[in-house]
């Protein structure tokens, strides 16, 4: 899906800008990849772009692409690590998306393996790149909103889900709603505001998949942070298909300064824009009356032959590789990676580790029911 809807035509894109030489997409079956050869959508976009194509194992794929090119990793959450790794082994800086690994041990040792290589490892929270996210960062560090205190999030997913690969990979074993998607909320709050996480439950609700597998479809998670605020995050795979919009989600951190409260509230399914069509879309989920986001991906006809790929899932992929770029062409390489650590735009195993120690915590807790389980100290209120 990902793979489809942001990451390929991300760097075709690239490719069109020249950043970006050969493509090759790796898959276990030859249909995956004729799927995505056959997108209608993609060939419109990019008549004239192709990828090679490589069936079957990655490490083999790995193994046969030269040092230092880019490995970008879209592979089911709990299969991220034995990627990565493969990926530095075979001297490969890599992209991985979101969440970058579902431990901090094993966080950390991506984290000491790039570096030791002087490989960049970039992890793609997208939402970082949403301007709001960089408008709420910046005043926030500029002490404008005084401290974050309470805040809720959500983001649920449509029904339709459900019926999509996720109910082969995305089962009670191996992740949940809060793992999926509720950890871009929680990176989003460690952006805006760089306080961390040092307790978090999560309580799931069972239900069953159309395959018959069982999922943690709704979750309830709680995050506490080192400043004492708490974050309510509600995850689902429910939103009705007939529902505008892909989803629904948002995001509002109730905050204070020590004479007034302070408010950041993002709507972050409906921005301003309502279609009502004459026919039902075809794609999942489409409606007649839909709320689309021009701000996450969207294909423009900006002339030249083509679709033009904007927003901040297309910026958050250019982001990482001029990052991947940065450290190639230095001569000191490690110093790079840990100017681009300690930046804190790009997500890197060395700067969001706090979020494996919540997934890692989140799984724990789950898994018992909802307990508490604690990741770090609280050092207090920073701000005055
Ligand atoms: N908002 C976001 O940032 C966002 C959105 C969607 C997905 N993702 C992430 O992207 C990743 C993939 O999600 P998706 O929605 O594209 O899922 P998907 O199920 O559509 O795609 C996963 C692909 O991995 C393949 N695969 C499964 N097991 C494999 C194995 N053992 N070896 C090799 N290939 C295997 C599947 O065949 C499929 O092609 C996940 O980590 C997910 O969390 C992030």
């Amino acid at each position: 899906m990902i793979t489809h809807d942001q990451i390929l035509p991300s760097f075709y894109q690239l490719q069109r800008l020249g950043l970006v030489e050969e493509i090759t997409v790796c898959a276990r079956h030859e249909q995956t990849l004729q799927a995505l050869a056959d997108s209608q959508q993609l060939k419109q976009a990019f008549p004239e772009h192709t990828f090679r194509s490589s069936v079957g194992d990655y490490r083999d794929t790995l193994a046969r692409t030269s040092a230092h090119n880019l490995a970008v990793i879209a592979l089911p959450d709990h299969l991220h690590f034995d990627t990565v790794t493969a990926a530095l082994a075979a001297d490969l800086h890599a992209l991985v998306v979101k969440p970058l690994v579902m431990t901090l041990a094993e966080a950390e040792t991506i984290e000491r393996e790039a570096l030791l290589k002087g490989l960049f490892v970039g992890v793609e929270y997208h939402k970082r790149f949403d301007d709001r996210s960089l408008m709420a960062r910046r005043k926030y560090r500029a002490g404008e909103f005084g401290e974050f205190r309470l805040g809720s999030a959500c983001l649920m997913e449509k029904w339709y889900y459900r019926h999509s690969n996720f109910q082969n990979w995305c089962t009670t074993e191996n992740s949940d709603a809060f793992a999926y998607i509720g950890c871009h909320y929680v990176d989003l709050v460690h952006f805006i505001t760089g306080l961390l996480p040092v307790s978090v439950s999560v309580y799931g609700v069972k239900d069953e998949y159309p395959n018959g597998n069982d999922g943690f479809l709704w979750t309830d998670a709680r995050v506490i942070w080192s400043n004492g605020a708490c974050l309510n995050v509600q995850n689902s795979l429910s939103f009705p298909d007939d529902a505008p919009g892909t989803n629904t989600q948002g995001l509002t951190l109730y905050c204070a300064s020590r004479t007034n409260g302070a408010l950041i509230r993002h709507s972050d399914q409906f921005r301003g824009v309502e279609h009502a069509y004459t026919a039902r879309p075809e794609a999942p989920g489409g409606t007649i009356y839909s709320e689309p986001s021009p701000d996450y991906f969207q294909y423009v006809d900006l002339g030249g032959g083509g679709l033009t790929p904007v927003g901040y899932g297309y910026r958050s992929i250019e982001y990482l590789l001029r990052c991947c770029l940065r450290v190639e062409s230095a001569s000191d390489r490690q110093q790079v990676i840990r100017d681009i650590d300690r930046e804190g735009i790009a997500a890197t195993p060395a700067n969001s580790r706090y979020n494996e120690q919540v997934i890692e915590a989140a799984r724990q807790s789950i898994l018992s029911g909802g307990t508490t389980v604690s990741i770090g100290r609280r050092t207090g209120p920073v701000r005055k």
